[in-house]
Formats: C-alpha cells, sequence, structure tokens
C-alpha cells in the first residue's frame, strides 16, 4: 500500500500491511491477534494526520491509520468546559468547533496541520501557546498489557516540542483521545507574539475576541507557512535550539543581528534565522528545498522528492549550521 496521500511531505514509500481503524476494540483485536513482536515499534507504525513525520524507506511492517472519530463536551461551571475529542479528528477542524461553541484556549493553535491524537506527543505549540496550556488528560491504549490508561498532566511530562510519548513511552502508548479545559466566558487573549499583534493592528482590531485571534494567526500562518496540500511539508523542520547564555554573547559578538529569546541562563535561538544565515532560504538542492518564506521548514518543491532525499537534505542544513555558528540543530520530525 502506498503511504503517499498518508504524509503531509508526500514522500511516496509503501507499507507491508495496512489498517484503518475506528474504534479502540477494532485496535485491540489487531494485537490479540498479532505475534508480539508486531507489537514493538520497529514493526508497527501508527498514523494520525501523517503532519510530523519523514518516511525514508518502505515500511516493512503494519501501518494502522486511527480513524477514531467523535467530540463530547462537559461543562465544568460557568466559565469552563471539558472538551475531549477522539484521536482521528483533524486538529483545525475541532479548533474550528470549539471556536464555534466559543469556547477559547485553542485559538492561537488554529491550522496546525495534524490530528488531535497525535498533539499531545510533541505537545504543538504556536503563536505563545502550547497545547500543554489547555490539557487536562488523555486516553492511551497500552501496546504491551493492551488496557487503556489515563495519563493526567504531569505524567505526560510536556516540554518544547516533547512529551513522554516521544520519549520513555514511545512505542508503547496509541492515544485514542485528549481532553482539554476551555473557557465559556472569560476567555484568556494571548497576544503577546509579536506577529499576532502586527497582524491585528493590519486588521484594525484593538480588543479581539478569540475568534479574532484565530483569524490573525491563520492570515500569518497562511503568509509564510507552505499549505502540505500544495507544498509537501512538515511545518518545521528543526526545533529552535537553547543554548548558553555565555555563548550566546559569544555569537553576539561575532553576529551582531542574532535574534534571541532569554530564558534564566539560557537562551532559544530561531533556528530559521540560523539557517537563513548559512544561505539556505529557498535554496533548492534536487527535489528538496528550504521553504522561500520561512527556511526552517523544507519542502518537497517537485512533488518527486524520497524521503532519503529530504533526510539527507536537512543533514546539510545541520553541518552548515553547526559549522558556522558551532550549534547542533536537532530535527523535530520523527524520522522512520
Ligand atoms: N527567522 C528568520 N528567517 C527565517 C525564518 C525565521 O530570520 O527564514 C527568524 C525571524 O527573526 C523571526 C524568528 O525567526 O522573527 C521566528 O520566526 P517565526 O515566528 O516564524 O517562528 P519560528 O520560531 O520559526 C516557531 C515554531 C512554529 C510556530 C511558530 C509561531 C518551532 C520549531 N517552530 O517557529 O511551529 O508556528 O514558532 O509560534 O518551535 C511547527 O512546529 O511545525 C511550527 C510551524
Amino acid at each position: 500500500r502506498s503511504l503517499k496521500a498518508y504524509n503531509t511531505f508526500g514522500v511516496d514509500v509503501s507499507a507491508k500491511y495496512f489498517v484503518e481503524v475506528s474504534s479502540v476494540e477494532e485496535l485491540i483485536e489487531i494485537f490479540k491477534n498479532a505475534p508480539t513482536q508486531k507489537r514493538s515499534n520497529s514493526k508497527t507504525l501508527f498514523l494520525g494526520g501523517g503532519s510530523n513525520i519523514l518516511l525514508t524507506k518502505d515500511f516493512d511492517g503494519l501501518v494502522i491509520q486511527l480513524n477514531l472519530k467523535g467530540i463530547s463536551e462537559e461543562i465544568v461551571n460557568e466559565n469552563e468546559v471539558l472538551v475531549t475529542s477522539q484521536a482521528g479528528e483533524n486538529w483545525h477542524e475541532f479548533v474550528a468547533y470549539c471556536l464555534n461553541k466559543n469556547y477559547g484556549g485553542l485559538e492561537n493553535l488554529s491550522l496546525i496541520p495534524g490530528n488531535v491524537g497525535t498533539s499531545p506527543m510533541q505537545n504543538i505549540g504556536a503563536y505563545g501557546t502550547e497545547i500543554k496550556d489547555t490539557f487536562v488528560r488523555c486516553k492511551v491504549l497500552n501496546l504491551e498489557t493492551l488496557e487503556v490508561e489515563e495519563f493526567d498532566h504531569e505524567k505526560c511530562n510536556f516540554g518544547y516540542r516533547e512529551s513522554i510519548f516521544k520519549r520513555e513511552g514511545n512505542g508503547k502508548y496509541v492515544i485514542l483521545e485528549v481532553t482539554f479545559k476551555l473557557t465559556r466566558k472569560e476567555h484568556l487573549i494571548k497576544t503577546e507574539y509579536g506577529a499576532i499583534q502586527s497582524e491585528l493592528a493590519n486588521l484594525g482590531i484593538e480588543n479581539p475576541t478569540i475568534q479574532e485571534v484565530s483569524k490573525a494567526v491563520i492570515n500569518i500562518r497562511q503568509s509564510k507557512l507552505p499549505d502540505p496540500k500544495v507544498l509537501g511539508n512538515a511545518g518545521s523542520f528543526f526545533k529552535n535550539p537553547t543554548i548558553a547564555l555565555s555563548q550566546f554573547e559569544e555569537l553576539k559578538e561575532k553576529f551582531s543581528t542574532i535574534p534571541g529569546y532569554p530564558n534564566g541562563d539560557f537562551v532559544k535561538v530561531p533556528a530559521g534565522w540560523l539557517i537563513e544565515q548559512c544561505g539556505w532560504k529557498g535554496k533548492q538542492i534536487g527535489n528538496v528545498a528550504s521553504h522561500e518564506l520561512q527556511s526552517l521548514v523544507i519542502v518537497n518543491k517537485t512533488g518527486n522528492a524520497s524521503g532519503k532525499e529530504i533526510f539527507d537534505f536537512s543533514t546539510m542544513i545541520i553541518e552548515s549550521v553547526k559549522e558556522k555558528f558551532g550549534i547542533e540543530l536537532e530535527r523535530e520530525v520523527n524520522i522512520i
């Protein structure tokens, strides 16, 4: 089965086995009948929206497309509601559903590709918000015991583009549903992120509603992030690196315009800037390029790129940034 339609890079690799599941019972059934080795990470791949993976070769195992659907709500009090979405719901459609009901908390995360079920894995974030800010719990299937377990906020151990599901829990659990606590009235409007402020100013909006914040975010994303339906990509390919304040100060002497967001003894540096300074912005090699409007995004420029080509391109970027700045970029996308 070709996986081209199941990953946003549009890489054409195939899976030995492929199955689509639409209920937890079906999923458990598959594993009950499978030899234990199939449960291990290397033989099974769970696909959500396919928006944060790079498939570098044919997959010699079972690919499971999680299609669990449904959204439910539980009013907590006048100002709070718990909204639970099944893993297979499209993330942006879920955000739109909440905005439509005037539930606040996810508006800054508008238009992020992927499904709700994969959002906790890398604690998706944008424009001053991460899902950890509204996340309450998720239900997962433990692949060793085939029992459904609940993970609360603490157990997920969220960090910047990180969670237990990317570290110790990698390959051990399948996220089935996620619950968020959202506001019904007293919305917390987050507009500290510079780009949002300027977009709201462009739109002539002073006291934005959550729907207007969403609109601003959508405008910003559409103005510089490529639509995966048009140009294959997986969003930011690398994490923004965090370096020691002392290293940042040394770099500042040599590269006076280097941007940085200080945090205690550390500074987060935008990887997009480092990559652009190395001359990669818009640069194409073979079928692959760094996006011309956001160099942190690697694109399948011709539509015919192989996963290996994209991977090799990313290695070249890592090497040149390392050479120029002494900073080692870390890939954010999951490499399979
Ligand atoms: N920059 C450049 N050149 C570039 C790109 C960026 O100089 O080609 C510099 C600019 O100075 C800019 C700064 O980088 O001010 C930050 O750029 P931007 O606001 O586009 O954000 P980012 O740090 O590149 C991160 C997330 C994005 C998220 C945006 C907005 C990561 C790895 N990426 O990007 O997330 O949408 O902030 O919050 O943290 C994703 O994870 O897939 C993703 C798109």
